[in-house]
């Protein structure tokens, strides 16, 4: 049987990117649907989360699912020694699709080979984000009009930073330039760079952050500095306010730039830039809405044509 599972987003072609893109379009279109009447979501949460876990939820009961789960492991039988393995397969018997965050890099691939039902990565330790990058290139072909040829920079924790290592990994297919500005500490990881060159994407590291660098972006990506992946502190409180983006850092920035962030934010944006044309962070979070009900149906067999033809649509 097709395993329907999302675990890398470097298992997606440009075709298939494109082709949910123009699913999620469809749901921005009409959110209300009953087309998973009947069906059950699960979302696994062993991390925490704010975004991912509601917009999965949100867009599964705008579509008629039912969602069980949970959103703090320490209320399940994992704290009683139960494993991943039996957790998933447990679940399975419930559900027909799997929503998952695991703090351990790898946890997703695995239960994706564990698991009777499709798993939807929801982010495993640093590794990859794929829902996230969905959502994120609906924001820039939104804002742009185009995936392609874009100059994208990746601020502060290139290191850790799941979301950058997904979005690095989806834009292969559109021609980008892309500039990493991260202190040593949190430089893109010598594999992600290595993909890169063999892969023709273009890079430029810096450490540089002003209004000249930034002035040739059309999207500027900030990230958080992760507490919670480090293991010396010490180290967390040298780098935490590496890069901290201004309003007044951008009087040269291009009328379209847009800033993307996958939130939460802690203080690297201040905060008078929402006001200004260049925040787009809210607005990209409300698109994860329709990135991931297409997510959703796409695990589950259903298929853009399916939607367009679509008869439950609630107006
Ligand atoms: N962007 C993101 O993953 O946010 P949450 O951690 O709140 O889900």
């Amino acid at each position: 049987m097709e395993n329907r599972s999302l675990v890398t987003i470097a298992n997606y072609s440009k075709e298939k990117i494109l082709y949910l893109l123009e699913m999620a379009h469809e749901f921005e279109k009409h959110p209300n649907r009953k087309i998973l009447d009947g069906k059950v979501v699960a979302t696994l949460f062993f991390e925490p989360s704010t975004r991912t876990r509601l917009s999965f939820e949100t867009a599964a009961g705008r579509l008629g699912a039912r969602v069980i789960g949970f959103a703090d492991p320490k209320v399940t039988s994992g704290t009683k020694g139960e494993t991943l393995k039996d957790t998933i397969m447990m679940v399975s018997n419930y559900a027909d699709i799997i929503v998952m965050r695991h703090y351990l890099e790898g946890a997703a691939q695995y239960a994706s080979e564990v698991a009777p039902v499709p798993i939807v990565n929801a982010g495993d330790g640093a590794n990859q984000h794929p829902s996230q990058t969905m959502l994120d290139l609906y924001s820039i072909q939104k804002t742009q009009g185009t995936l392609d040829n874009l100059n994208i920079f990746l601020v502060g924790d290139l290191k850790y930073g799941r979301t950058v290592h997904s979005l690095l990994t989806a834009m292969r297919h559109f021609n980008p330039t892309f500039h990493f500005i991260a202190p040593d500490e949190l430089a893109m990881p010598e594999s992600y760079k290595t993909y890169c060159r063999q892969n023709g994407i273009r890079f430029v590291e810096t450490k540089e952050f002003n209004a000249d660098v930034l002035s040739d972006a059309d999207i500027i990506y900030m990230t958080r500095v992760q507490r919670e992946r480090f293991t010396d502190l010490m180290e967390y409180e040298r780098v935490k306010d590496c890069y901290l983006l201004k309003e007044d850092m951008l009087f040269r920035a291009r009328a379209n730039m847009k800033i993307l962030h996958p939130l939460p934010r802690v203080n690297e944006i201040e905060y008078s830039i929402d006001d200004t044309r260049h925040a787009y962070y809210f607005q990209q979070a409300r698109g994860g809405l329709f990135a991931r009900q297409a997510l959703i149906c796409d695990a589950l067999g259903i298929t853009l044509e399916d939607i367009k033809n679509d008869k439950t649509i609630i107006l």
